[in-house]
Parts: C-alpha cells; sequence; structure tokens
C-alpha cells in the first residue's frame, strides 16, 4: 500500500481542500514513493492566514532564542542524517553520498544562522548634525513564500528557512513536485525542534495553482525561488510589489589552460559535468579547453567516462544516479539530436540506456562552436561540451558568451590567468582549480545576467530575508533640519 502523506499548515496535518492527490515515483525504480496532497488555492489562502497571525510572537521572540530553536533543528538533521539522505536518493535519485552532502549542508546553514541570532547587524554611524544619532536595525519582512527545487531537496529548503527564520519571518513553503517527502521530512524536523504553529507552513502541490496563487498574494511580503529561468521570469512578471529573490540555472564553464595540472582538471571536470547526473545549477556543463592539450585531455575524458558507473543511488559502487523524471530523460535526449544535427562530434555517451529508471548515458561532445544550442542551453543532464580556445582572452570570451552567469572555474598554473579570470568572468562564483560545484553555506552564493536576482547563504542570505530601517535619534531637545540647519 502507497502511503498518503499530509501537509503542514497552522500546526496541524492536514489534508488538502482540493481532495486529490499526486504520487511521486522512485527514479531509479519507477516504484511510487507516496501519495501527496494537490494544494490548492483555498490551501495557499489558510497557510498564508496562519503564517500571518503567528508573526507577531515569533518576530518579537529575541533573535538569540529563534536562534536557540535552530540550533535544535540542526541537531535533529544531523541524528536523521542517514534517513534523510536515503529518502533524498529514493525520491529524486542522486547517489547516497552526495545525499549524504546535501543534509550536512542544510545542517551547515541551520547552525550557522543560529548563530546570526546573536549578530543580525545593523550599522552605526555619524549624523550631520549635533545631538543626533544614526543607525540602522534589522527586522523581518513579514509573510515569506518559498519556493523551492528539487535537486537539493534538504539543502535549498534550509538555505531559504534558515535566514527566513533567524530573521523573524513566518514561511509558506512549497516544494517540487518532485520531492515532496524530503520537505515533509524537513518540516516534522523543524515542529520536533519546537518551532510554533504558523511559524512554518507547508503546501505541496503544482507550481500552475498553489504556487502562482501564494507568488501573487497580496499578504506574502517576499518570494524566493529557486529553479527554471523560464518560471523565474512568470514569477517576476506576476509577483506585483514585494521582493523576489531568484536563483535560476547555469552554463557554467571550466577553463583549462595549456598549464594546467591536467589530471586535477580531470577530476574536476567529472566532478562538476556528471556528480549529480549534471543536475546542479552549479554542473560544469561546458570545458573550454585551450588548443594545445584538447585531443590529449579529450582522451583522458573518455577513458574516465568509460569507467563511471550508472546505477541506483542506493549502491555505493554507484557514480551516476538516474534523472528526476522522464521529462528530464527526454529532454537530455533531445540534446543530443540537437548537438549532432548542429555538427558537434560525440565522443561518448548519447543514450538512454536499456534499464529501468530514468537513467541517462554520461555524454561529452567535442568540437563544439560557442553559438551551438548544446554550448548555450542549460540541459540539466550529464552532458558536457568541448570547446576549443587558442589562449585565455578567448577562452573568457567563449566563457561569457551566454545568457547565464552562475558558477565558473579554471584550473591553471598561472597566476596571470588566475586572477584574469577572476576579474573578468561573468559569475557570481569563480573557482581557481577546483570544480564549478560545491558552494559553502557561509558564503554568499547566486548568480548575473540570467542566472538570477539574488544572493543567498552567509551574511547575504541575512539581507535577502530581512529589511534595514534607518534610525535617527536627535537628542538634542531642539528642531534640527537636516541640509538646513548647522
Ligand atoms: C544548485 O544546484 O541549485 O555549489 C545549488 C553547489 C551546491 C549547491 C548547488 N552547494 O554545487
Amino acid at each position: 500500500m502507497v502511503q498518503t502523506y499530509k501537509m503542514y499548515i497552522n500546526g496541524k496535518w492536514v489534508e488538502s481542500d482540493s481532495e486529490e492527490t499526486f504520487t511521486r515515483v522512485n527514479p531509479a525504480t519507477l516504484e511510487a514513493i507516496g501519495k501527496f496532497q494537490k494544494g490548492n488555492e483555498k490551501d495557499v489562502d489558510e497557510a498564508v492566514d496562519a503564517a500571518e497571525d503567528a508573526f507577531e510572537e515569533w518576530s518579537e521572540m529575541p533573535a538569540p532564542k529563534r536562534g536557540e530553536i535552530l540550533f535544535k533543528v540542526g541537531q535533529l538533521l544531523k541524528e536523521n542524517k542517514e534517513e534523510l539522505a536515503k529518502t533524498i536518493t529514493q525520491e529524486m535519485g542522486k547517489v547516497l553520498a552526495e545525499a549524504r552532502g546535501d543534509v550536512q549542508e542544510a545542517i551547515d546553514i541551520a547552525f550557522y544562522m543560529a548563530g546570526e541570532g546573536r549578530r543580525l547587524f545593523g550599522h552605526t554611524t555619524t549624523s550631520e548634525l549635533k545631538d543626533k544619532f544614526a543607525m540602522t536595525i534589522r527586522r523581518p519582512i513579514g509573510v515569506v513564500g518559498l519556493i523551492t527545487p528539487w535537486n537539493f531537496p534538504i539543502a535549498i529548503p534550509s538555505w531559504k528557512i534558515m535566514p527566513s527564520l533567524i530573521c523573524g519571518n513566518t514561511i509558506i513553503f512549497k516544494p517540487s513536485c518532485d520531492t515532496p517527502l524530503c520537505a515533509i521530512k524537513f518540516v516534522e524536523i523543524l515542529e520536533e525542534a519546537g518551532i510554533p504553529k504558523g511559524v512554518i507552513n507547508l503546501v505541496t502541490g503544482p507550481g500552475g495553482s498553489a504556487g502562482m496563487h501564494l507568488i501573487k498574494h497580496k499578504k506574502v511580503r517576499a518570494i524566493s525561488f529557486t529553479g527554471h529561468r523560464d518560471t523565474g521570469e512568470e514569477i517576476l512578471r506576476t509577483a506585483g510589489i514585494k521582493r523576489v529573490g531568484l536563483e535560476l540555472g547555469g552554463k557554467n564553464p571550466i577553463i583549462i589552460m595549456d598549464d594546467a595540472d591536467l589530471n586535477l582538471a580531470l577530476d574536476g571536470v567529472i566532478w562538476g559535468g556528471y556528480g549529480t547526473t549534471g543536475q546542479r545549477c552549479t554542473a560544469a556543463s561546458r570545458v573550454i579547453i585551450h588548443e594545445k592539450i584538447k585531443s590529449k585531455f579529450e582522451k583522458m575524458l573518455v577513458e574516465r567516462i568509460k569507467k563511471l558507473k550508472l546505477g541506483n543511488g542506493m549502491d555505493e559502487e554507484t557514480d551516476v544516479g538516474p534523472l528526476v523524471n522522464q521529462a528530464a530523460q527526454e529532454k537530455s535526449k533531445s540534446y543530443i539530436d540537437i548537438g549532432l544535427k548542429e555538427g558537434a562530434k560525440l565522443l561518448i555517451g548519447g543514450h538512454i540506456p536499456k534499464m529501468k529508471g530514468y537513467f541517462f548515458e554520461p555524454t561529452l561532445f567535442t568540437d563544439c562552436l560557442v553559438d551551438m544550442r548544446i554550448a548555450q542551453e542549460e540541459i540539466f543532464g550529464p552532458v558536457v561540451s568541448l570547446i576549443e580556445a587558442k589562449d585565455l582572452t578567448e577562452a573568457i570570451e567563449i566563457a561569457n558568451s551566454v545568457e547565464y552567469g552562475l558558477s565558473s572555474a579554471i584550473y591553471t598554473n598561472n597566476i596571470r590567468n588566475a586572477f584574469k579570470s577572476i576579474e573578468k568572468l561573468e559569475a557570481g562564483l569563480t573557482y581557481v582549480n577546483a570544480s564549478t560545484i560545491g558552494a559553502e553555506v557561509h558564503l554568499p552564493f547566486g548568480g548575473v545576467k540570467f542566472s538570477g536576482t539574488t544572493r543567498e547563504a552567509g551574511i547575504e542570505g541575512i539581507n535577502e530575508f530581512s529589511e534595514v530601517k534607518t534610525v535617527y535619534v536627535d537628542y538634542s531637545g531642539k528642531l534640527q533640519r537636516a541640509q538646513m540647519d548647522d
């Protein structure tokens, strides 16, 4: 019997007003994981009302006390790490070792944000006038809507929920329909840690009805979204006057110079291109390679790709798990046809293997030209495109030729090349002699250009989820007019 799960609104586990459910399957085995509530507009309204009611008390609780609750969340995530990791692997397919990393990232940000409860710094500064004090303080935004993707089903909710909570906001959490069970287990932990009722509300269901209603809702003061660029654009058009933070896609390059340590670069390309089956917005989907080392590196890469073991992520031997669903599998396949038609050379992979589940072979194209669709568009699968460059200037030009700008990397042993890339690469993140993935939670994360509008995690995560209020205290006892009196 497939279990039916509920949503969490106003401190209770409830069924949807729609009386409808949807089923999620394990992408490696195609077995049903559970049935989940198909939340509708009325559920969103209830959740928003609950969040609004809970706001006063939660925002008035001293931030260090909220921090204690977050600390407890971190501890519970740690205690349940293995079970949560298994749920991630079963629900979206990533290999167990990476799923443990996903949970660890959530733990890290819970502890980091717990500590922020004793900081939440503003500024104090000078005033133009005598006997007058000037400062900024942080205030919560209010009710916030957090819409999260399936590729980091515990970490990304935590990136958004922890800073929202420490800043004193109350939350409607709408996870991807591909990972509702991870969201439920996460919210169970928040409940167990003692988050008061109404502070966190979970509405599962499709983005179309529930999600869009949340985005439009007048009482929701901010939306934070991680996901596909098209949805991000729709959110911007729909949201009205509220804060919108978007983390969108990437077409992240690794530049490999002729002076690089090629074995190191090889590890970086394999990890960045095929880790999480290419389903990270930071995945390395383009390798821009110096012409002098191109053919040598191609051979090294093909040999390594041949050895990657495709399979169920629960098996510790597996290197590459399935894609998240059938649409993702079809999308990767369609880009193989596009790449071949465009004249790129397929070096390895490109097929849906004959095995149960939404698997796709790790794929490498070479002789790609900068304006080919496979070198421009986000595929979100295990497909890497190699592009040749004659020198660093051309490599950077190619790297910057896409509409995205999330992550980037360069492998080089030349300090000029390294610093020139740090300066010139149009991206929110640049790695030197490391792959494009693996951001740490105490540093800001986010992209430029069409990769998004915000920075999350680190202190920027606090900026995303708080309002800055400017305060003037005049203790002169008389009217002092700024810009007029001395
Ligand atoms: C994402 O793919 O949406 O840097 C986030 C990384 C991870 C986060 C990825 N820490 O790859």
